[in-house]
């Protein structure tokens, strides 16, 4: 059967590496036609020629801070006036700057995690949704995590982000009702993506530590979540959904080797 995203045109931001990549791989497997952002221009030209050598759909790179709300508008309106309005926009984009307590925490590490992972998802909905809304059908997929239902020891802030992923999904999702534009939250757990080796700003042993023996998901997991979410027919709405590794039972129920 083909892909109800099939011809369609779904916007990934955060593209060039971990679920942002798969996604746009699953995506374009899809038959969907791309439009990729992300802020390192040479990872998303590589990864375009492939997609497109690899599948033959059409792929259009923009290279967008989804935290600069000016360069979010100015690249959306080039979108909408050269290519058309997405049918699809993913909200993918985000970080981890760090792990501290609120007493110790550095205020620059805050502002990172805010303006990409709340702010970020608000810059591109607010650049999109009108034109999805004047069309009467669109969808968007925010990205939140397990970090969103629960907190852990020095990872307030992230975590904040994340909650607030969730309240933006939800309030857009009854902001947006009956308009034919539906908003859909994928809620991953421990995924193993550069995610930990950002966060640690390159320390790769406390980056291994993080997905050590956890048999964790890998990104192509999420994005075969992701083409299931966008993929059903139009009076569905999957309003949110929670991917864990089968080693994993919560935030903190994470099992290592097995035991
Ligand atoms: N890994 C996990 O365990 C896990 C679990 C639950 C949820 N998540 C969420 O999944 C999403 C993707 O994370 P990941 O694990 O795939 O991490 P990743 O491998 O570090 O990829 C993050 C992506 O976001 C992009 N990005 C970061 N800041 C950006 C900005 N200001 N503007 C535009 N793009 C930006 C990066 O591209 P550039 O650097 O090229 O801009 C990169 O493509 C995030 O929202 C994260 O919170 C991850």
């Amino acid at each position: 059967m083909t892909p109800r995203v099939a011809g369609q045109l779904a916007l990934v931001t955060g593209a060039t590496a971990g679920i942002g990549k798969a996604i746009a791989r699953r995506l374009a497997r899809d038959g969907a036609n791309l439009v990729l952002w992300a802020r390192r221009s040479r990872r998303l030209a590589r990864l375009a020629e492939e997609i497109t050598a690899e599948t033959g759909v059409t792929v259009d790179t923009g290279t967008v801070d989804v935290s600069d709300s000016d360069g979010v508008r100015a690249e959306s309106e080039h979108v909408i006036e050269s290519i058309g309005a997405p049918d699809l926009v993913v909200n993918n984009a985000g970080v981890a700057v760090g792990m501290a307590s609120v007493q110790e925490a550095d205020i620059d590490a805050w502002n990172r995690m805010i303006d990409t992972n709340v702010k970020g998802v608000l810059f591109v909905s607010r650049a999109f949704l009108p034109a999805m809304l004047a069309r009467g059908s669109g969808h968007v997929v925010n990205i939140g995590s397990i970090a969103g239902r629960q907190v852990y020891p020095r990872g307030n802030v992230y975590c904040a982000s994340k909650y607030a992923v969730r309240a933006i999904t939800e309030g857009s999702n009854l902001d947006l009702l009956g308009s034919g534009v539906r908003v859909s939250g994928v809620t991953p757990g421990l995924v193993e993506t550069e995610f930990s080796h950002v966060r640690f700003g390159g320390d790769e042993e406390r980056a291994r530590a993080v997905y050590e023996g956890a048999n964790a998901l890998r990104p192509e997991d999420v994005a075969d979540v992701v083409s299931f979410v966008v993929n059903t027919p139009p009076h569905m709405n999957v309003a949110d959904v929670v991917v864990f590794p089968s080693s994993q039972g919560s935030m903190h129920h994470i099992l290592r080797d097995g035991g």
